[in-house]
């Protein structure tokens, strides 16, 4: 049994139960949750095995889930139990109910994910007993579609292998220096002109979603208990912006999308009352379109070169009281915070925002491993998604960042094992958990599942296992048929470690 993530308890049962033509699903009166995840699988089932699959409303039944699981296994968790003569999933909530139908499928035959189907007789599940929830509420992916568009279709596939992998926030990076890639209806030209870039010799290059593309993944996403979350960067990071709008920077302009990598010095203007605006009425298209209880505001990695230089942002230090540009830099992102928490939202910034004294409602996400971010932040009472660069940064080549790397990652150590203890973290829920992040300066589209797999396997057992009974060996070997499916998912995962190529003259 290759379970991923590993469950928090298994016992093995003698015996299986087997699929037949009769087989039929039985969920609790009137709970549609319930049924859209049983319907999830149902689909599969019906493509893979041929039989009618039909769902019902009920209490008893061969195939059964049911509203009345152990209340310690939470709103995520569940009970399973395969008898010969039944399945049941018991769940206290619909997130409950759609991760045990995930653990029944990953007990399927390889077949439910498409592909070649399972020998004649071979539709069985083992019989188990299975009792699980997970470690960390937040279990978390970013893909950065900014640098490199991803196509929709990948953005799916990414999203319905997260699902089966039990994570469940996607954090989609839409905006950069190199690209902004959402459609903005009050702001035209951040797509006309903001999404496409074209290097010195080469071909225009880029694209964006449509207003009715992020519905259709924001939706995709959430019949699968994920919840999208938007990056749109400020202050920095945003000169694909000022290329369609220059006058929202200190000079002017005029600017290109960039077509180089790294930290550029435009930024927008902190001193400009136009740059507020422009930006609120972007972040006003971004809650009706994203119904997730969290935006992501970027705030990380803004050089100060401009600002020093610019009148405007001078006056707004002097009228706003400010000792300098870092200080106007929380100026800057703290209003725009207000701004989503009017909107009943809640900002979620790079750690550099602790920099600045960070409102209490803001989650941090801590991403430099050296500095401590994860302490700092729960010193200063606020939440933190912990997604350390020198452990879940799958842009990282799988040499030193191999598999065994990444599954060596405790989300309550920082820097160099050193354990959060309650003196640091007083309260261990103010660490809401963690997320891998695939940045794509080297990795278009073809690259996105070789970096991501099976790295972000790792990544979920991290997330949702228990910490004891951890051990490499053993999730290593439950990755290797788990391959199989992620192929038949249409998911080439890369290898698990690449060595280094040997160094120049050196001597074998
Ligand atoms: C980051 O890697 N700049 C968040
Ligand atoms: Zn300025």
């Amino acid at each position: 049994m290759n379970l991923i993530p590993r469950p928090s308890k298994v016992e093995f049962l003698p015996g299986v139960f087997t699929l037949t033509r009769e087989a039929v699903f039985v969920v609790p009166f009137g709970m549609s949750g319930f049924h859209t995840s049983v319907e999830f699988l149902a689909v599969k089932l019906r493509a893979a095995t041929g039989f009618p699959w039909p769902v019902r409303e009920g209490s008893t039944g061969p195939i059964v889930i049911t509203e009345d699981g152990p209340t310690d296994l939470g709103q995520e968790g569940y009970l399973l139990e395969v008898t010969p003569a039944q399945i049941k999933i018991r769940t206290r909530g619909t997130r409950g109910a759609f991760y045990g139908l995930q653990t029944l499928r990953q007990l399927l035959p390889a077949a439910i994910e498409g592909g070649e189907k399972a020998p004649a007789g071979a539709w069985t599940v083992p019989c188990v007993r299975i009792e699980d929830r997970p470690r960390f509420a937040w279990r978390g992916f970013m893909l950065d579609c900014a640098r490199h568009y991803q196509p929709l279709d990948l953005v799916k596939r990414t999203i319905e292998a997260m699902a089966a992998l039990k994570l469940n926030r996607f954090h989609w990076h839409l905006t950069e220096d190199q690209g902004w890639r959402l459609e903005i209806k009050r702001w035209p030209k951040l797509t006309s002109v903001g999404s496409w870039r074209t290097p010195a010799g080469g071909a225009r290059y880029g694209g964006f979603y449509t207003h009715a593309d992020v519905k259709e993944i924001v939706a995709f996403a959430a019949a699968r208990s994920i919840e999208v979350v938007p990056e749109i960067e400020l202050p920095g990071h945003c000169v694909a912006a000022l290329a369609a709008y220059p006058e929202l920077s200190c000079t002017g302009g005029p600017f290109q999308v960039q077509t180089e990598w790294g930290i550029h010095k435009d930024v927008y203007c902190a001193g400009n009352d136009k740059v507020v605006e422009f930006l609120e009425g972007v972040l006003s298209e971004v809650v009706e379109l994203f119904p997730s209880a969290y935006i992501h505001l970027g705030a990380d990695e803004v050089p100060k070169d401009r600002w020093k230089a610019c009148p405007k942002c001078q006056a707004r230090i002097k009228s706003e009281k400010l000792k300098d540009e870092h200080e106007l830099q929380s100026w800057f992102v703290h209003r725009m915070i207000r701004f989503l928490t009017g909107k009943s939202r809640r900002a979620i910034c790079w750690d550099e925002i602790l920099e600045g004294g960070p409102p209490q409602s803001v989650i941090v996400q801590a991403w430099r491993a050296n500095e401590k971010a994860v302490s700092k932040a729960a010193a200063a009472g606020r939440d933190v998604i912990h997604s350390p660069y020198s452990h879940v940064y799958l842009n990282e080549p799988p040499t030193w960042m191999d598999l065994k790397h990444v599954h060596s990652w405790e989300p309550t150590e920082e820097g160099e094992h050193t354990a959060l203890t309650p003196a640091v973290l007083p309260d261990p829920a103010r660490l809401l958990g963690g997320e891998a992040c695939l940045w794509t300066e080297g990795c278009p589209p073809e690259r996105v599942a070789l970096q991501a797999f099976p790295r972000l396997l790792a990544v979920a057992d991290n997330l949702w296992s228990p910490a004891a009974g951890k051990d490499f060996a053993e999730f290593q070997a439950r990755t290797v048929s788990y391959r199989d499916r992620l192929a038949r998912m249409g998911i080439t995962a890369g290898p698990d470690r690449i060595e280094e190529p040997p160094k120049r003259g050196a001597t074998a």
